[in-house]
């Protein structure tokens, strides 16, 4: 039935935007951050993802996201993010995620608009130093050669979102006419608002997430079971 319906809905469809968040990685074995299992349920959030706390204790915030990096760099993409990748080949796809994994460009995925950041990605707290590192580090906090504290390039509680990727974000999700929402609680804005953008454009709405959400009222079509099930159903759909 929930395909059938989806299956008349995919005839017109001319660009797919994907809303990602943490519950897509999950099946990777990356942690999400709320419900069952959640990193902030054993974490406060406002002791290691402000500016605040970093400048606090920057090395409790880097050991943190020293185990986190670890984790994220042994782990692969599933077959949600694979399923993804492989629809670029039947329809105009655009992602636009929380996730700062960068495991849908691991599956192959071409347009990725990462909101908050990526956990490869470093800068310095005072000068524009930025790069891209892919170990663990061995000295926390790690240092910029001009002396100052490097941190993650990812976006904080109370930071703006990169200004130009967000911009992109809301056109894309303006024109989109069918977006699927996959692996998020839609509790952290501005991406949660997304939807709305999509909505405005007549798109169709659906919710992949073993929850409810927040906003599930908000969609078309809602699917409580988990991405790696869901995805590659749905773009089987697409070869037929
Ligand atoms: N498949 C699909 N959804 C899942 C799965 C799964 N296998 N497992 C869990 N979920 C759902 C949960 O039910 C939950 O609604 O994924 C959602 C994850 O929600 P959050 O942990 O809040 O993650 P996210 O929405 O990405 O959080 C947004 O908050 O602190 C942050 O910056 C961080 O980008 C993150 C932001």
């Amino acid at each position: 039935m929930i395909f059938e319906s989806i299956k008349n809905q995919i005839k017109d469809v001319k660009k797919i935007a994907f809303v990602t968040g943490a519950g897509i990685s999950q099946e990777s074995g990356i942690p999400t951050f709320r419900g069952k299992g959640g990193l902030w349920r054993n974490h406060d959030a406002m002791k290691l993802a402000t500016i605040d706390a970093f400048y606090e204790n920057p090395k409790l915030v880097w050991e943190w996201y020293n185990e986190r990096r670890e984790n994220i760099f042994s782990v692969s993409p599933n077959q949600g993010h694979k399923a993804i990748a492989d629809l670029e080949k039947y329809v105009k796809v655009v992602i636009l995620t929380q996730n700062i994994d960068g495991l849908h460009q691991k599956a192959g995925s071409s347009e990725v608009l990462e909101l908050h950041g990526s956990i490869v990605k470093i800068k310095c707290t005072v000068c524009d130093f930025k790069d891209e590192i892919m170990t663990k580090f061995s000295e926390i906090p790690p240092l910029c050669k001009c002396g100052n504290i490097l941190r993650p390039d990812v976006v904080w509680f109370g930071e703006s979102l990169p200004e130009e990727i967000w911009k992109h974000a809301i056109v894309q999700a303006s024109q989109c006419d069918m977006m699927i929402i996959a692996g998020t609680s839609l509790v952290v804005s501005p991406a949660n608002t997304l939807p709305i953008y999509a909505k405005q454009n007549n798109a169709y709405l659906i919710e992949i997430n073993p929850e409810k959400t927040e906003m599930s009222s908000e969609m078309d079509l809602i699917i409580n079971d988990t991405s790696a099930n869901v995805l590659p159903k749905i773009v089987s759909m697409f070869k037929e």
